[in-house]
C-alpha cells in the first residue's frame, strides 16, 4: 500500500453526499434540539478548518502523492462542514463562528512538526469517529442520520489514513522515545475525551453514551490505531487491499453500524 491508494480512494470518494435526503421533513423537536444542537454546532465549526496549515506541512514531506492525498482528505473534512452547515441553517440552528475546544486544538497542532500535527489531528478524529456514533442514535431525523452514516464512514479512513502517514514518519525517525510519545499523546487522548464529554454531555447521552462507555469507545478506538501505527498493524483503504498481517486484528472500526438501540432524545 501507498498514499497513491489513498488518493485514489479519496478522489472515489467524492461526491458521495450528493443524494442526500434534503427533503426529509422531520424537525428536531424541542428535546432533540435541547439534546444535539449545542454539539452539532460545535462539531460543524471544528470540521470547517482551512487546512492551510497542514497541508503547509504535509507538502514539506517532499511526496506529492501524499500531498495530493492531503488535500482531498481536507476537501472532505470541508465537505463535512458544508454538509452539517445545510443541516443546520435547515433546522433553524445558527452558525458559530468559533468554539474554545476548537480553537484549543488549532493551537496544538500548531506547534512542532507534523508528527505531532497528525498525532493531534488523531485525537480529535477519535473524538469525532465516536460523537457521530452517538449522534445517529441521538434523534429521530433520517437525514441527520444518513450525515452521521457517511461521515462515520468517512472517519474511519480518515484514521486510517493518518496512522499509515504517522507509521511512515515514526519509521523515518527511528524508535527513540516511543514509549513516552506513546503516554503524553494517550494523556493528551483522555484529557480530549473528558473536555468533549463536558461539551456534548447531552447528545452524548441521548445517543447511549455515559461517560464511561464513551470514554471505553475512545479507549478501543484510540488504542486501534496505536494498533495500526505499528509496523505489523493491518491498515486498509476501503475498497483495496488491507496491508499488514493476513489476520485482522481488533475491535470493530468506527463506520460499523452502532450496536445500540434507536434512541430518542428524553
Ligand atoms: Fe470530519
Ligand atoms: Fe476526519
Amino acid at each position: 500500500m501507498t498514499f497513491t491508494d489513498f488518493k485514489t480512494y479519496f478522489q472515489a470518494n467524492q461526491g458521495h453526499y450528493a443524494d442526500l435526503a434534503w427533503d426529509d421533513p422531520h424537525q428536531l423537536t424541542a428535546s432533540e434540539l435541547r439534546a444535539v444542537r449545542a454539539s452539532l454546532q460545535t462539531f460543524q465549526r471544528g470540521e470547517s478548518s482551512e487546512g492551510h496549515y497542514l497541508y503547509a506541512r504535509a507538502k514539506q514531506l517532499g511526496d506529492d502523492e501524499y500531498t495530493a492525498a492531503m488535500r482531498l482528505f481536507i476537501k472532505e473534512e470541508q465537505t463535512h462542514a458544508a454538509v452539517l452547515g445545510r443541516f443546520l441553517d435547515q433546522q433553524g440552528i445558527a452558525r458559530l463562528r468559533g468554539h474554545w475546544l476548537d480553537s484549543v486544538f488549532r493551537g496544538l497542532r500548531r506547534v512542532l512538526g507534523l508528527e505531532h500535527t497528525l498525532r493531534v489531528l488523531l485525537v480529535a478524529e477519535v473524538v469525532a469517529a465516536v460523537y457521530y456514533r452517538a449522534l445517529f442514535s441521538a434523534t429521530y431525523s433520517g437525514l441527520l442520520q444518513q450525515i452521521c452514516r457517511r461521515i462515520m464512514l468517512d472517519e474511519e479512513m480518515h484514521l486510517n489514513f493518518q496512522c499509515f502517514a504517522l507509521r511512515h514518519l515514526a519509521a523515518a525517525r527511528g524508535g527513540a522515545g516511543g514509549w513516552l510519545r506513546r503516554q503524553v499523546y494517550r494523556g493528551l487522548m483522555a484529557g480530549a475525551a473528558l473536555a468533549a464529554y463536558a461539551t456534548s454531555r447531552s447528545a452524548l447521552k441521548a445517543g447511549g453514551y455515559g461517560l464511561f462507555s464513551f470514554c471505553a469507545a475512545i479507549a478501543a478506538e484510540y488504542a486501534r490505531t496505536e494498533r495500526m501505527q505499528r509496523a505489523d498493524g493491518l491498515i486498509a483503504v476501503r475498497g483495496g487491499q488491507p496491508v499488514g498481517p493476513a489476520v485482522p486484528v481488533g475491535p470493530v472500526g468506527a463506520w460499523q453500524w452502532p450496536s445500540q438501540q434507536l434512541r430518542a432524545a428524553q
